[in-house]
């Protein structure tokens, strides 16, 4: 329960509290979600935020007024309704709310835009800013919000220290495809791709680091795994191979599902995600070298040839294979970001991982073991034809005390996309950025 102007006995409750309020008399702030009506009873479905409870106005028991104006109203009406918290057995929360009286805040002039009709995908982009306060959505954000807790939770109580990276960058972070130039002051600025090569010093300064933040890729792609501005969260740490660093892939994902599966069950009910396959995500998860995924793709019936990055119907086709997230280990060198070491025993090959989230998902996760040896680092500066001189201080970290070290970006949208069992990625972050969407 939460402070507010007292009322005679009536105090402003919030919904999600109302069943310790059991017998009290409350006032709940909020928008009319839903409105039944017989001749003698209206109810009222009230959303606050906090969860929806369902308000019961009886003829004979309020004034002619408060009835008429109930019958009034539209649909996301904003009200003040005050009431007494009754026990409701079938009501999911287990309490429903007995009106007594009803303070309009505004009632619309007009009909809701986002109604129960099916809409099309458009409309409700369109209507974004409205959509948000569908049942639906609300879940998926809860959930974001639960997925960013738990691994910054996860990252804190081991060690971790948040060192956030610039937006507003110098140099690309992954390559010169898909940058989104702009104009900084007589200069020419780009927006962060990655925060990784920030992340590679702090890791220097601190030893396990990770930063978190918007990125920006201006690809494109119209798939349903692209948008054009996402959120990463990228570990870095000192003396970490390209095996600790997939142990620490495994982990973070182990506890982002434990968390949502212990916070969100009725979210993922609510969504009619098949839980029993989110309470399988447990380590170990599988693992195959590049080499071996080209392979199975081939059996599956893919024509991607050796030496190719994987594409994103082969991801999908991969990963239905799985009932639990997949490592690809090794890739060709020629599909991947300079900055990645060499294998050891194959020069063409780079000790990196994508993970692959199970039942189509695809990539959730891009890691690498960094290249440490100055000379390689900037041969391979020079191989990608990348500018050196934005480079110079990154290539300092090889040069003062330089130290093998590895890290990884989670993309946020994907794995809410894939926890959420989502069609498209757009719908897992509020307001999504692709090639034509720039509204709301
Ligand atoms: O594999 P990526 O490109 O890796 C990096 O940027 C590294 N610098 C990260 C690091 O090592 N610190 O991107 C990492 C992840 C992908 O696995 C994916 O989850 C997400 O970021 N991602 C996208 N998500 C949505 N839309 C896009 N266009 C994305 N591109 C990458
Ligand atoms: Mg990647």
């Amino acid at each position: 329960m939460s402070g507010g102007r007292k009322r005679m006995t009536a105090q402003w409750a919030y919904i999600k509290d109302l069943p310790s309020l059991e017998g009290k008399e409350v006032i709940v702030k909020g928008w009319l979600y839903n409105m039944r009506s017989s001749g003698k009873i209206h109810f009222l479905q009230l959303r606050d935020g906090t969860g929806t409870v369902q308000g019961v106005m009886v003829k004979k028991e309020v004034s002619e007024e408060s009835f008429m104006t109930a019958k009034g109203l539209w649909l996301e009406a904003s009200l003040e309704v005050t009431g007494s918290v009754r026990k409701d057995e079938r009501a999911p929360s287990g309490v429903e709310l007995s009106v007594s009286g009803i303070s309009v805040i505004q009632n619309p002039s007009d009909e809701y835009p986002i109604g129960k009709k099916d809409h099309g995908i458009d409309f409700l982009l369109d209507n974004r800013h409205l959509w948000l306060r569908s049942s639906r959505q609300q879940a998926i954000m809860r959930i974001r919000e639960r997925v960013i807790w738990s691994a910054r939770e996860f990252l804190h109580n081991d060690g971790y220290l948040l060192v956030d990276s610039p937006i507003i960058s110098g140099a690309a972070g992954e390559g010169v495809s898909g940058l989104f130039e702009i104009d900084y002051f007589d200069s020419k600025a780009y927006l962060a791709q990655t925060g990784q090569l920030y992340a590679e010093a702090a890791a220097a300064a601190f030893g396990k680091v990770y930063c978190f933040g918007p990125t920006f890729r201006a690809e494109k792609s119209k798939t349903r795994r692209h948008l054009t501005e996402f959120w990463m969260l990228e570990p870095e740490v000192a003396f970490y191979d390209h095996k600790d660093n997939m142990d620490l892939q495994e982990k973070l994902i182990c506890a982002i599902v434990t968390g949502v599966l212990e916070h969100c069950r009725p979210e993922l009910e609510s969504l009619e995600r098949d839980i029993s396959k989110l309470e399988n995500i447990k380590a170990p998860f599988y693992h195959l070298q590049y080499g071996e995924a080209i392979e199975m793709l081939h059996k599956l019936g893919s024509d991607t040839p050796y030496g190719d990055d994987l594409g994103n119907d082969d991801e999908t086709i991969l990963t239905q294979q799985f009932d639990r997230p997949v490592f690809i280990e090794c890739y060709p060198k020629s599909v991947k970001a300079f900055y990645m070491k060499e294998h050891p025993e194959d020069q063409d090959l780079v000790l990196c991982d994508d993970l692959l989230a199970p039942e189509g998902y695809g990539e959730i996760i891009g890691g690498s073991q960094r290249e440490d040896s100055y000379d390689r680092l900037l041969s391979r500066i020079r191989e990608q034809g990348l500018p050196e001189e934005p480079y110079d201080w990154y290539l300092d970290l090889r040069r003062y005390g330089t130290f093998v070290h590895s890290g990884f970006g989670m993309g946020i949208e994907r794995v809410v996309a894939w926890i959420c069992g989502l069609q498209h990625i757009r719908e897992a972050i509020p307001w999504p950025r692709t090639i034509y969407r720039l509204k709301p």
